[in-house]
């Protein structure tokens, strides 16, 4: 299937949210559909680079009548994830398309200020937290629009196929570093192999976790799509870490060898675009589905279609969160009682099903 950002409607008066949005395949994301007349937040950790972003978004398309700002969010961290949730869901109204889009890739092994392994901290723990502290938001925008419909687009990877053969994939007993040795130094060369092997277990999470949340939401808010998606190999910054495992040189090489072999950020982007504006994600009725470039219907491993170990991450994750913020978040465990009886039984889902 051919797509072309020409393809995307006019998003007037729509708010978009797009994690990791001041660079890379979601900084594209963000001008086309600012170009489209979206409100754009980007949320990002740095503020300058954030700051930087915003200017260039409004640069490139001066006749667009939306908007665009910033959100200040750190998802290697699960209490500024759900701050920047909650403070956006103060400022706004409603949210029609969300990207979980930043990411983080072939880092030497660290753990997250919360104690968790920060490449699956970051792709999906972060995720899990922001999205679903969202999720009150999603479902009062859907229940508002009964014609209209609500968009998450999940940025996994072809590289979810590249994991651990622990658990299916997922291999829980080893996330707060349980099973690393102390004397290994964490940018050796033949740590390398472990630096994927993680970034595929976090894009493996992020498929497990858009087809439950899918299931979830279909019977109480049929008009949400949740879609995960791969890019394709697109030149960003996204594997800079892995400079520290191969030096300089052999960096410049790869990232030479990237300029011609990878796709650039804005055609890596048409995928998310696609299954974020396309009509069509309705009509076929597209839910839970993993898309691959351009527009198209992927297969994943049969890890990524484990139904029980989308049950264990969703709960695992739900505990984890809890653990930090001493709290179960999202559904209607953020609104006030008032807020709470507004919404009608139908529309909330029960977060720990
Ligand atoms: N590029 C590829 O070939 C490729 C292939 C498959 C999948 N993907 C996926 O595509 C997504 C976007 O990556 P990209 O290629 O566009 O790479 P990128 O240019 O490096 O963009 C990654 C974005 O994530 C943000 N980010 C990283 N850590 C963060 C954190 N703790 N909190 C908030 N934001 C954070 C980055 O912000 P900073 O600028 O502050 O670092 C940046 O905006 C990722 O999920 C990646 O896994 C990419």
């Amino acid at each position: 299937m051919s797509f072309t950002t020409a393809q995307i409607p006019d998003l007037s008066g729509r708010s978009v949210l797009i994690t990791g949005g001041n660079s890379g395949l979601g900084l594209a994301t963000a001008h086309a559909l600012y170009a489209r007349n979206a409100n754009i937040t980007i949320a990002c950790r740095s503020p300058q680079k954030g700051q930087d972003a915003v200017r260039a978004i409004k640069e490139k398309t001066l006749t667009s009548t939306g908007s665009v700002e910033l959100l200040n969010l750190d998802l290697s961290s699960v209490k500024s994830t759900v701050e920047a949730a909650e403070e956006y869901t103060r400022n706004h109204d409603k949210l029609d398309i969300l990207f979980a889009n930043a990411g983080i890739a072939m880092e030497p092994y660290q753990l997250s200020v919360d104690g968790y392994e920060r490449q699956f901290a970051t792709n999906h723990l972060g995720h899990f937290a922001f999205i679903t502290t969202l999720l009150p938001l999603l479902q009062r925008t859907a229940a508002a629009k009964p014609e209209g419909d609500v968009r998450v687009i999940i940025t996994s990877s072809e590289a979810h196929r590249f994991t651990y053969k622990v658990n299916n994939g997922i291999d829980f007993s080893a996330m707060r570093g349980e099973k690393r040795k102390p004397d290994v130094d964490p940018t050796s060369i033949w740590e390398l192999g472990d630096a994927f092997r993680r970034y595929g277990q976090s894009k493996l999470a992020n498929i497990l976790f858009t087809r439950e949340l899918s299931r979830r939401l279909k019977s109480s808010h049929p008009n949400i799509y949740v879609n995960a998606i791969h890019p394709g190999a697109v030149a960003t910054g996204l594997t800079s870490g892995g400079s520290a495992f191969i030096g300089p040189t052999l960096t410049k090489i790869t990232n030479f060898l990237m300029g011609f072999l990878a796709s650039s950020a804005e055609k890596g982007a048409l995928t998310q675009l696609w299954a974020a504006t396309s009509e069509e994600i309705v009509a076929r009725d597209y839910r839970g589905e993993y898309f691959i470039p351009v527009a198209k219907m992927g297969k994943t491993t049969e890890e990524a279609k484990n139904e029980e170990l989308m049950r264990e991450l969703w709960k695992w994750s739900e505990g984890a969160v809890e653990g930090v913020v001493g709290k179960r978040v999202g559904g209607h465990v953020h609104c006030s009682r008032r807020k709470y009886l507004r919404i009608p039984d139908r529309h909330r889902i029960p977060l720990w099903a």
